[in-house]
Protein backbone atom coordinates (compact mmCIF):
# COMPACT_ATOMS: atom_id res chain seq x y z
CA UNK A 1 0.00 0.00 0.00
CA UNK A 2 1.20 3.55 -0.57
CA UNK A 3 2.71 4.74 2.91
CA UNK A 4 2.17 8.93 3.14
CA UNK A 5 5.02 11.20 2.26
CA UNK A 6 5.86 14.32 4.02
CA UNK A 7 6.18 15.45 -0.16
CA UNK A 8 2.45 15.28 -0.43
CA UNK A 9 1.25 15.85 2.84
CA UNK A 10 2.83 19.22 3.25
CA UNK A 11 2.44 20.27 -0.01
CA UNK A 12 2.65 24.16 -0.07
CA UNK A 13 2.57 24.19 3.39
CA UNK A 14 5.25 26.49 5.11
CA UNK A 15 7.30 23.86 7.37
CA UNK A 16 8.92 26.42 9.47
CA UNK A 17 5.67 26.44 11.47
CA UNK A 18 5.13 23.21 11.42
CA UNK A 19 7.02 19.83 13.21
CA UNK A 20 5.81 16.45 12.32
CA UNK A 21 5.93 13.38 12.65
CA UNK A 22 5.01 10.64 10.39
CA UNK A 23 5.10 7.30 11.35
CA UNK A 24 4.19 3.70 10.83
CA UNK A 25 2.79 2.44 13.98
CA UNK A 26 2.43 4.45 17.30
CA UNK A 27 -0.08 3.91 20.26
CA UNK A 28 -1.83 6.81 19.74
CA UNK A 29 -1.12 10.36 17.81
CA UNK A 30 -3.11 12.22 20.44
CA UNK A 31 -0.78 10.26 23.07
CA UNK A 32 2.67 10.66 21.45
CA UNK A 33 1.55 14.48 20.71
CA UNK A 34 0.65 15.35 24.35
CA UNK A 35 4.19 13.27 25.62
CA UNK A 36 5.78 16.33 22.90
CA UNK A 37 6.81 20.26 23.30
CA UNK A 38 5.14 22.50 21.46
CA UNK A 39 8.07 23.91 19.76
CA UNK A 40 6.45 25.36 16.82
CA UNK A 41 2.97 26.81 16.07
CA UNK A 42 1.62 23.44 15.17
CA UNK A 43 2.69 19.51 15.95
CA UNK A 44 1.68 17.04 13.81
CA UNK A 45 1.47 13.36 14.07
CA UNK A 46 0.30 10.95 11.34
CA UNK A 47 0.50 6.99 11.41
CA UNK A 48 -0.47 4.32 9.67
CA UNK A 49 -1.63 2.33 12.58
CA UNK A 50 -2.37 2.60 16.11
CA UNK A 51 -2.04 0.07 18.09
CA UNK A 52 -4.05 1.48 21.28
CA UNK A 53 -6.16 4.36 19.10
CA UNK A 54 -8.50 6.08 21.52
CA UNK A 55 -11.93 7.36 20.75
CA UNK A 56 -14.56 9.68 22.74
CA UNK A 57 -15.89 8.51 26.09
CA UNK A 58 -12.88 6.20 26.75
CA UNK A 59 -13.63 3.73 23.95
CA UNK A 60 -11.37 2.16 21.76
CA UNK A 61 -10.84 3.35 18.25
CA UNK A 62 -10.14 0.33 15.74
CA UNK A 63 -7.27 1.46 13.95
CA UNK A 64 -5.69 -1.11 11.76
CA UNK A 65 -2.88 -0.71 8.66
CA UNK A 66 -5.54 -0.08 6.29
CA UNK A 67 -4.99 3.24 4.65
CA UNK A 68 -6.92 4.93 6.70
CA UNK A 69 -6.07 8.74 8.75
CA UNK A 70 -5.10 8.52 11.82
CA UNK A 71 -3.51 12.23 12.93
CA UNK A 72 -3.06 14.66 15.37
CA UNK A 73 -2.83 18.46 15.34
CA UNK A 74 -1.48 20.06 18.38
CA UNK A 75 -1.79 23.80 18.75
CA UNK A 76 -3.03 26.79 20.57
CA UNK A 77 -6.40 28.61 19.79
CA UNK A 78 -7.43 31.99 21.19
CA UNK A 79 -10.28 31.91 19.32
CA UNK A 80 -13.49 32.49 20.92
CA UNK A 81 -15.47 30.12 18.89
CA UNK A 82 -15.74 26.05 20.47
CA UNK A 83 -12.70 24.29 18.58
CA UNK A 84 -14.97 20.88 18.73
CA UNK A 85 -17.52 21.74 16.16
CA UNK A 86 -15.27 24.13 14.27
CA UNK A 87 -13.14 21.16 13.16
CA UNK A 88 -16.29 18.81 11.97
CA UNK A 89 -16.82 21.77 10.60
CA UNK A 90 -12.98 22.31 8.44
CA UNK A 91 -13.49 18.72 7.50
CA UNK A 92 -16.64 18.50 6.16
CA UNK A 93 -15.17 21.70 4.18
CA UNK A 94 -11.52 19.84 3.03
CA UNK A 95 -13.50 17.09 1.69
CA UNK A 96 -14.91 19.33 -0.74
CA UNK A 97 -12.38 21.25 -1.64
CA UNK A 98 -9.56 18.56 -1.65
CA UNK A 99 -12.08 16.52 -4.29
CA UNK A 100 -13.47 19.63 -6.25
CA UNK A 101 -16.52 18.13 -5.56
CA UNK A 102 -19.60 18.19 -3.15
CA UNK A 103 -19.32 15.43 -0.86
CA UNK A 104 -21.17 16.84 1.76
CA UNK A 105 -20.26 14.98 4.52
CA UNK A 106 -22.82 15.95 7.29
CA UNK A 107 -21.94 17.10 10.51
CA UNK A 108 -23.76 15.15 13.63
CA UNK A 109 -23.61 16.98 16.41
CA UNK A 110 -21.28 17.71 18.28
CA UNK A 111 -18.44 16.61 15.66
CA UNK A 112 -19.04 13.35 13.66
CA UNK A 113 -19.27 13.14 9.89
CA UNK A 114 -21.32 10.98 8.68
CA UNK A 115 -21.88 9.48 4.52
CA UNK A 116 -24.81 7.78 4.02
CA UNK A 117 -25.99 7.79 7.57
CA UNK A 118 -22.85 6.01 8.91
CA UNK A 119 -19.65 7.91 10.79
CA UNK A 120 -17.02 8.07 8.39
CA UNK A 121 -14.65 10.57 10.64
CA UNK A 122 -14.43 10.66 14.87
CA UNK A 123 -12.62 13.87 16.62
CA UNK A 124 -11.02 13.35 19.83
CA UNK A 125 -10.01 16.96 21.60
CA UNK A 126 -7.80 16.91 24.61
CA UNK A 127 -6.12 19.48 25.89
CA UNK A 128 -3.40 20.50 28.21
CA UNK A 129 -2.30 24.17 30.36
CA UNK A 130 0.76 24.87 30.22
CA UNK A 131 3.03 27.69 31.40
CA UNK A 132 -0.73 29.53 31.67
CA UNK A 133 -1.34 28.87 27.95
CA UNK A 134 -3.64 26.26 26.51
CA UNK A 135 -2.40 23.56 23.64
CA UNK A 136 -5.17 22.01 22.04
CA UNK A 137 -4.92 18.04 20.93
CA UNK A 138 -6.78 17.63 18.18
CA UNK A 139 -7.30 13.77 16.89
CA UNK A 140 -9.21 13.06 13.84
CA UNK A 141 -9.34 9.44 12.32
CA UNK A 142 -10.75 9.07 9.22
CA UNK A 143 -11.62 5.56 7.38
CA UNK A 144 -11.33 4.64 3.97
CA UNK A 145 -11.28 0.86 4.94
CA UNK A 146 -12.19 -1.35 7.84
CA UNK A 147 -11.57 -5.43 7.61
CA UNK A 148 -13.44 -5.12 10.93
CA UNK A 149 -17.38 -4.00 10.56
CA UNK A 150 -19.83 -2.59 13.14
CA UNK A 151 -22.81 -1.30 11.61
CA UNK A 152 -22.42 2.55 12.65
CA UNK A 153 -18.64 2.32 10.82
CA UNK A 154 -19.01 3.70 7.67
CA UNK A 155 -15.92 4.43 5.47
CA UNK A 156 -14.79 6.07 1.94
CA UNK A 157 -12.76 3.80 -0.04
CA UNK A 158 -15.13 4.12 -3.08
CA UNK A 159 -14.08 8.00 -2.75
CA UNK A 160 -10.33 7.18 -2.90
CA UNK A 161 -9.50 8.37 -6.18
CA UNK A 162 -11.13 11.75 -5.97
CA UNK A 163 -10.08 11.78 -2.67
CA UNK A 164 -6.67 10.28 -1.89
CA UNK A 165 -5.60 10.89 1.80
CA UNK A 166 -2.93 12.72 1.35
CA UNK A 167 -4.94 15.32 -0.29
CA UNK A 168 -7.34 15.07 2.11
CA UNK A 169 -4.76 15.42 4.99
CA UNK A 170 -3.50 18.13 3.03
CA UNK A 171 -6.62 20.17 2.95
CA UNK A 172 -7.71 19.64 6.42
CA UNK A 173 -4.20 21.04 7.50
CA UNK A 174 -4.93 23.72 5.79
CA UNK A 175 -8.26 24.70 7.30
CA UNK A 176 -6.71 24.57 10.48
CA UNK A 177 -3.79 26.95 10.01
CA UNK A 178 -6.12 28.94 8.32
CA UNK A 179 -8.35 29.20 11.12
CA UNK A 180 -6.15 29.67 13.62
CA UNK A 181 -5.01 32.58 11.73
CA UNK A 182 -8.34 34.41 11.09
CA UNK A 183 -10.78 32.88 13.00
CA UNK A 184 -14.25 31.89 11.32
CA UNK A 185 -16.93 34.39 10.47
CA UNK A 186 -20.56 33.04 10.48
CA UNK A 187 -19.60 29.51 11.41
CA UNK A 188 -22.77 28.76 13.15
CA UNK A 189 -24.37 29.51 9.49
CA UNK A 190 -21.77 27.63 7.94
CA UNK A 191 -21.68 24.53 10.91
CA UNK A 192 -25.87 24.32 10.57
CA UNK A 193 -26.09 24.28 6.47
CA UNK A 194 -23.63 21.06 7.11
CA UNK A 195 -25.76 19.52 9.39
CA UNK A 196 -27.61 16.56 8.59
CA UNK A 197 -30.26 16.65 11.71
CA UNK A 198 -31.36 20.50 11.58
CA UNK A 199 -35.63 20.38 12.26
CA UNK A 200 -35.35 16.93 13.40
CA UNK A 201 -36.36 14.48 16.36
CA UNK A 202 -33.47 13.27 18.27
CA UNK A 203 -32.69 12.05 21.75
CA UNK A 204 -29.79 14.06 23.26
CA UNK A 205 -27.67 11.63 26.15
CA UNK A 206 -25.76 14.81 28.83
CA UNK A 207 -22.53 13.69 29.45
CA UNK A 208 -22.30 12.72 33.02
CA UNK A 209 -25.83 12.25 33.24
CA UNK A 210 -28.30 9.43 32.68
CA UNK A 211 -30.87 11.10 31.66
CA UNK A 212 -31.88 11.63 28.45
CA UNK A 213 -33.81 14.69 26.45
CA UNK A 214 -36.03 14.11 23.78
CA UNK A 215 -37.09 17.02 21.41
CA UNK A 216 -36.60 18.64 17.82
CA UNK A 217 -32.99 20.10 16.93
CA UNK A 218 -33.19 23.77 16.48
CA UNK A 219 -29.27 24.55 15.13
CA UNK A 220 -26.57 26.14 17.58
CA UNK A 221 -25.92 28.74 19.48
CA UNK A 222 -22.19 30.71 19.71
CA UNK A 223 -20.70 28.38 21.91
CA UNK A 224 -21.54 25.35 20.41
CA UNK A 225 -24.81 24.11 22.54
CA UNK A 226 -27.48 22.41 21.12
CA UNK A 227 -30.80 24.06 21.07
CA UNK A 228 -33.42 21.02 21.41
CA UNK A 229 -37.39 22.17 21.64
CA UNK A 230 -38.86 19.79 23.59
CA UNK A 231 -42.53 19.33 24.29
CA UNK A 232 -41.95 21.85 27.30
CA UNK A 233 -39.63 24.14 26.69
CA UNK A 234 -36.69 24.74 24.41
CA UNK A 235 -33.35 23.38 26.48
CA UNK A 236 -29.39 24.70 26.20
CA UNK A 237 -27.55 21.35 26.31
CA UNK A 238 -24.09 21.79 26.36
CA UNK A 239 -21.90 18.33 26.07
CA UNK A 240 -23.21 15.03 25.42
CA UNK A 241 -23.66 13.05 22.36
CA UNK A 242 -27.05 12.67 20.47
CA UNK A 243 -28.74 9.68 19.07
CA UNK A 244 -31.38 9.70 15.94
CA UNK A 245 -33.78 7.39 14.58
CA UNK A 246 -32.60 4.97 11.97
CA UNK A 247 -28.54 6.68 11.75
CA UNK A 248 -25.53 5.25 13.46
C1 LIG B 1 -14.53 9.36 18.35
O1 LIG B 1 -14.75 8.55 19.27
O2 LIG B 1 -15.42 9.64 17.53
C2 LIG B 1 -13.20 10.02 18.21
C3 LIG B 1 -12.21 9.17 17.49
C4 LIG B 1 -10.86 9.84 17.31
C5 LIG B 1 -9.83 8.94 16.67
C6 LIG B 1 -8.55 9.64 16.35
S1 LIG B 1 -7.48 8.66 15.37
C7 LIG B 1 -6.16 9.79 15.63
C8 LIG B 1 -6.26 10.24 17.08
N1 LIG B 1 -5.53 9.35 17.94
C9 LIG B 1 -6.32 8.68 18.77
O3 LIG B 1 -5.96 7.83 19.61
N2 LIG B 1 -7.61 9.04 18.57
C10 LIG B 1 -7.72 10.06 17.54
Amino acid sequence: MHKLTQKEVFKGLNLENIDFYLLDTVDSTNTFAKQRLLNKEFLVVISEQQTSGRGRQGKEWYSPDAGNIYMTIKFKDKNPAPLSLIIGLLISEAMDSASGQKINAGLKWPNDLLINKKKICGILIESEINADEVEFIVGIGINYSLPKKELWWGEIGELKDILPREKLINSILRGIISYKENGYQNWVDAWEKRCMHMGMELKAVLNNQLKAEIGIFNGINEEGMMLLQTATELKVISSGECSIKGIY
